[in-house]
C-alpha cells in the first residue's frame, strides 16, 4: 500500500501516519523528521536545510526529491509506505509518480486531512515531541503534566523550533501557496480522498482505516478479475 498524507501543518499527518504504519506494517516516512535528523546529525547539509525549516520555508525541490527517492527505494519499502509531508509541490508530486513508474508501481491514494487554519495554529503551539522516540503529544490532551516526559520511553519532551505562532503562520501561508495545488493535482487524477481532521484522533483513524480497507478490497477484486 502506497499512501500520501496531505494536510495543513498540525492536521495530524504524523499522528495518523504512525498508527497506519503500525496497522499495515509498512514504514511511515515523514520528510520533516528526515530533515530534523539530518540537522541533528551535525552534517554540513544540516546547516543548509536548517536555514529553510527554521523560517518555515520549503527545502528546495531537487534536494528533497533526492532524499525521498533514496528513502522509498530502501528494502523496507518493498511492500509500500506512508508518506507524510511529501509531496509538497506539484513538481515533487510529478517526480514521485515518475519514480514509481520506473519501479513499475504506483500511488494507491492521497488523503487530505482537513482542518481549519485556526485549529492548525492552536495544535502546533500546543505540540510537544519526545526527543528520543519522536512520539507526538498535545499539551491539551495527553501530557503527563507532572513529569513532562514521554509516557512511552521516558525521554524528555521538546517544542519544535518552528512551532511558534509566527513561523506557524508562515508555514500555513507556504502550504496554501505551494502545497494546496498538490491537492488539486491528485483530485484531478481521481486519486484523492478528503478526511475530516477536526474529529478526535480515533475517529480520524477510523475514517482513514475504512478508506484503506476499500482500497485493499478493490485491489483484491482487481487481482481476481
Ligand atoms: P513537517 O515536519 O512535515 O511539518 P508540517 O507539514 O508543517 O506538519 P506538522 O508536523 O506540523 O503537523 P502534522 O500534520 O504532522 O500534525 P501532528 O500529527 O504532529 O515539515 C516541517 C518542515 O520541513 C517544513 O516546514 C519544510 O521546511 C520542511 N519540509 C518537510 N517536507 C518537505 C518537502 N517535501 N519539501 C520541502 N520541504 C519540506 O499533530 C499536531 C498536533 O495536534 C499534535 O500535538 C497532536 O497531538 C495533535 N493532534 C493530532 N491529531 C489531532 C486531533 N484529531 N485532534 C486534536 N489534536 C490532534
Ligand atoms: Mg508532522
Amino acid at each position: 500500500m502506497r499512501l500520501v498524507l496531505l494536510g495543513l501543518p498540525g492536521a495530524g499527518k504524523g499522528t495518523q501516519g504512525e498508527q497506519l504504519a503500525e496497522k499495515y506494517s509498512i514504514p511511515h516516512i515523514s520528510t520533516g523528521s528526515l530533515i530534523r535528523s539530518v540537522i541533528n546529525s551535525g552534517l554540513k547539509l544540516g546547516e543548509i536545510v536548517n536555514a529553510y525549516i527554521s523560517k518555515g520555508n520549503l527545502i528546495p525541490d531537487e534536494l528533497m526529491m533526492e532524499m525521498l527517492r533514496q528513502r522509498v527505494l530502501a528494502d523496507d519499502c518493498r511492500n509500500g509506505w506512508i508518506l507524510d509531508g511529501f509531496p509538497r509541490t506539484v513538481k515533487q508530486a510529478m517526480h514521485l509518480d515518475e519514480t514509481l513508474k520506473q519501479e513499475s508501481s504506483k500511488l494507491d491514494r492521497a488523503f487530505d486531512i482537513r482542518i481549519s487554519p485556526q485549529e492548525a495554529v492552536l495544535r502546533i503551539t500546543k505540540r510537544r515531541v519526545c526527543r528520543n522516540c519522536g512520539q507526538i503529544y498535545s499539551l491539551e490532551q495527553d501530557l503527563d503534566q507532572e513529569s513532562g516526559n514521554c509516557t512511552s520511553c521516558g525521554g524528555p519532551l521538546y517544542q519544535r523550533p518552528d512551532d511558534n505562532v509566527e513561523v506557524a503562520q508562515h508555514r500555513l501561508q507556504v502550504y496554501m501557496e505551494q502545497t494546496h495545488p498538490v491537492v488539486h493535482y491528485y483530485a484531478q487524477s481521481g486519486r484523492l480522498t478528503s478526511i475530516n481532521g477536526e474529529q478526535d484522533i480515533d475517529a480520524v483513524f477510523s475514517d482513514l482505516s475504512d478508506a484503506v480497507a476499500v482500497l485493499l478490497q478493490k485491489s483484491k477484486d482487481g487481482g481476481r478479475a
